[in-house]
């Protein structure tokens, strides 16, 4: 999510930035902009909204002079504030003389926005960066630093919540960038007679190949010369140096051979990232939603529209919304939604899912149930794009720009953002107290650690991958929350290694789809939480018998300690044990990667997939 650079030497700095930023333009591209600073203390600055190319033109059509030897640049991937040319970084201050940029969500912007609105300051934009940009200029001229650009900025780093990266500069002090993190990359580019920061080795490996990875809550000062690390409190700072030995290419893939690949490891952090700030210790906050508790009262009846991935999160969300809220949930394509007169009324909660935005059907569906009064909230991963636009309200993923065509972390983030809609829909209406709703908040809190724990498991099943390269087909089973999970898996690979694939409930077998069941077709069976013994777990052993029966080759996932199912796996996936409406989170991933896999052993594109599109426009 955005990319951002410094850089501080003899050379000019303005083509340097405007190159990491082509290199990093994969992690946004709603607006770019830059800010160059002469040795004579003149800041001057170029924005522009939309891809790298506007803001190119603008410089290159000579209307904005920027010469100087430090220099920042952002592309951004916009969170708060539309993908506007006052949206764009850098953000300065009242007078202009200080200008940054920033990378993440500055969760408590608003009670910061309010106290620099009571004291005067008239704020230009609709970003939490801006907030900062007025902070640090405040401290550098009258805080108990004054004067002192990295002790302000530590001083304004104190009173950040949430994720950020900062660089900053200040026309006053040429030749010196000040740059902070937390829970947002950050690296140092080491040159001769020269130094870069960015959020990705991309950003310079043409330059230099010598990088320091700065660790949380740190803060480092570069000069051409030197690069200075410290925490925020201002005590020594433990960091990372290392040597970057990938080609140019793999750089902006951060060493992966495909994007996809990067994006399935990405998933921790695309679900930490969406539940950033949505839970004050009691209560679910869906900040960004414009649908008071008042109005989710009145709700009875909840329909999930969207196509694809973003429709199986829904049909997973439906097992926990239901439970949650005691509402009646109906997941429905959004291509067939508005074609079968739908019953809808202004209590009907509309969450129209989709990572793009932009995607024809469910844009369709969306003016549709407005226009039957239903009230709708879109779930979206970029912000500004149609979808939102045309909702009542909307809740943000915070995935990150997706970039391989087949969905991956956006996938999970929509998962968590629709079990959030649930938890905020339990808690207005009563149903859940608010220990319970911290309970399940923290379960869910607890998933990135489980998911970045599957991911380091996964050898076995990329190993899988190559044996079932000549498969001629492969089915998916499962139940409860299992049963959308194998239709997602079943979607993966289709797309992606262009293998027929079906995913089935577990329970439908013997209504017909046992039928394909033959000698060696490899079924791939996500087992239920063995804490749904008797009842489903039961079942389901049942069901990979009887195709075990009939010769299938049995591909188990389960959880950690499932002694009952594991002598029944030709192939056994053990995954960790989490919470039963946790489990698609977990059991997802081995599916993506066994897709992944085979499509490369195939030989195919794994990022863009024959015949697909990343955004379906039309209808
Ligand atoms: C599958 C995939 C698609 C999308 C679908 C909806 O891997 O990516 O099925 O999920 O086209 O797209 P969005 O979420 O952009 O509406």
């Amino acid at each position: 999510m955005c990319g951002i650079i410094g850089y501080v030497g003899s050379r000019q700095a303005l083509p340097l930035v405007l190159e990491g930023l082509r290199r990093m333009e994969y992690r946004g591209y709603d607006s770019a902009g830059v800010a160059i600073l002469d040795n004579d203390g003149d800041l001057g600055v170029a924005r522009k909204a939309g891809v790298l190319a506007n803001l190119e033109r603008l410089i290159d059509g000579g209307s904005v002079a920027l010469p100087g030897s430090t220099g920042i640049g952002h592309t951004r991937w916009a969170t708060h504030g539309a993908p506007t040319d006052r949206n764009a970084h850098p953000h300065r201050d009242t007078s202009g003389r200080v200008a940054v940029i920033h990378n993440g969500i500055i969760e408590n912007f608003s009670p910061l926005r309010a106290e620099l609105e009571a004291a005067g300051v008239e704020l230009t934009s609709d970003t939490d960066t801006e907030v900062v940009a007025h902070l640090l200029a405040r401290e550098y001229n009258s805080g108990t630093a004054a004067g002192n650009l990295p002790a302000s900025m530590a001083a304004v780093c104190a009173r950040l919540l949430g994720a950020f990266t900062l660089v900053a500069t200040h026309a006053d002090v040429p030749n010196v960038l000040v740059a902070a993190r937390r829970n947002s990359p950050l690296v140092i580019g080491v040159g001769a007679g020269e130094m870069f920061v960015a959020s990705d080795v991309a950003a310079f490996i043409t330059h230099t190949r010598e990088a320091v990875e700065l660790g949380q809550d740190q803060l480092v000062v570069i000069t051409p010369d030197t690069y200075e690390v410290s925490s925020f409190t201002g005590g020594d700072a433990d960091f990372r140096a290392f040597h970057v030995d990938w080609d140019t290419e793999a750089a902006e893939k951060g060493g992966f051979e495909y994007f996809m690949d990067k994006e399935i490891q990405e998933q921790p952090d695309a679900i930490a990232n969406t539940l950033r700030g949505h839970f004050d210790g009691t209560s679910i906050l869906l900040d960004e939603q414009r649908l008071g508790d008042d109005e989710l009262r009145t709700i009875d009846k909840v329909v999930v529209v969207a196509c694809g991935s973003a429709y199986h999160s829904g049909l997973v969300a439906k097992y926990a919304i239901e439970h949650w809220t005691r509402l009646p949930v109906e997941v429905e394509l959004a291509s067939e939604f508005r074609y079968r007169d739908p019953v809808l009324t202004r209590d009907t909660l509309v969450v129209a899912v989709s990572q793009s935005g932009e995607t024809a059907d469910t844009l369709e569906a969306v003016r549709h149930a407005r226009e039957q009064k239903a009230r709708v909230l879109a779930v979206c991963n970029t912000n500004g794009s149609q979808i939102p636009r045309e909702s009542d309200a909307v809740l943000y993923t915070h995935a990150g720009p997706e970039i391989g065509v087949a969905s991956t972390k956006a996938f999970m983030a929509q998962v968590v953002a629709n079990y959030l809609v649930g938890l905020a829909l339990a808690q207005a209406r009563g149903v859940k107290y608010s220990d319970e709703v911290a309970r399940d908040f923290a379960d869910l809190s607890a998933m990135p650690a489980a998911v970045a724990e599957t991911l380091t498991r996964m050898d076995p099943v990329r190993a899988l991958g190559q044996e079932l390269v000549d498969a001629k087909a492969v089915l998916f089973l499962g139940r409860h929350v299992g049963f959308p999970v194998a239709l997602e898996g079943a979607l993966k690979l289709k797309e992606l290694a262009y293998m027929h694939a079906e995913g089935f409930a577990a329970g439908e077998l013997k209504h017909g789809p046992i039928a394909l069941i033959e000698e060696g077709l490899p079924v791939v069976v996500v087992t239920p939480s063995p804490k749904l013994r008797p009842l489903l777990h039961s079942k389901l052993l049942s069901n990979i018998r009887e195709i075990q029966a009939r010769g299938a080759r049995t591909i188990v996932i389960c959880e950690d300690g499932d002694d009952i199912v594991a002598p029944f796996a030709d192939t056994l996936i053990s995954l960790p044990s989490v919470p039963v409406l946790m489990q698609p989170l977990v059991a997802t991933v081995p599916l993506q990667i066994l897709a992944a896999e085979i499509a490369r052993a195939r030989g195919f594109d794994v990022d863009k997939p024959r015949n697909l599109a990343k955004s379906v426009t039309v209808e």
